[in-house]
């Protein structure tokens, strides 16, 4: 059976396909790509840095958002992303993106990302149901 994907998250995979081929990644050689599609129409992406220091490392997903909000300020929102590797594996979204994400990523936005079973696309909410939030009183 083909696989049915919106034209948009094929454009997302690709573009986070290339930016991968930047990833910093001399300690894990794991090159993970990811791209935000934003409310207004721009695609944002980002790759992943590590550090010597590993804990400093910081994911694609996260470099992504940082660019996003540096062009285009505090109010922008993520309608859909793709998350992908120049390694052949799988690669959803790590927990700790999934909980930046999600300041800034609509519950329906559809997330791609390979899969041990090929590409697989959720929305935003099924990858993180219940993301904590602060609401002071
Ligand atoms: N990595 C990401 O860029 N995104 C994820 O969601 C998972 C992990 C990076 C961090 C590190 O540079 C490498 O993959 C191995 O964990």
């Amino acid at each position: 059976m083909t696989e049915q994907r919106a034209p948009m998250l094929d454009t997302l995979l690709e573009q986070a396909q290339k930016v991968a081929e930047n990833s910093y990644s001399p300690y894990s050689n794991f090159k993970v790509g990811a791209a935000l599609l934003l409310a207004g129409g721009e695609i944002v992406t980002g790759t992943n840095v590590e550090n010597t220091s590993y804990g400093v490392t910081i994911c694609a997903e996260r470099a992504a958002l940082v660019q996003a909000v540096s062009r285009f300020g505090p109010e922008i929102r993520v309608h859909a992303l793709a998350v992908t590797n120049l390694n052949g594996a799988a690669s959803p979204p790590c927990g700790a993106c999934r909980q930046a994400l999600a300041e800034f990523t609509e519950a329906e936005a559809p997330v791609a990302f390979p899969a041990s079973d090929g590409v697989r696309v959720m929305p935003f909410a099924e990858l993180l149901p219940l993301a904590t939030e602060m609401k002071l009183k």
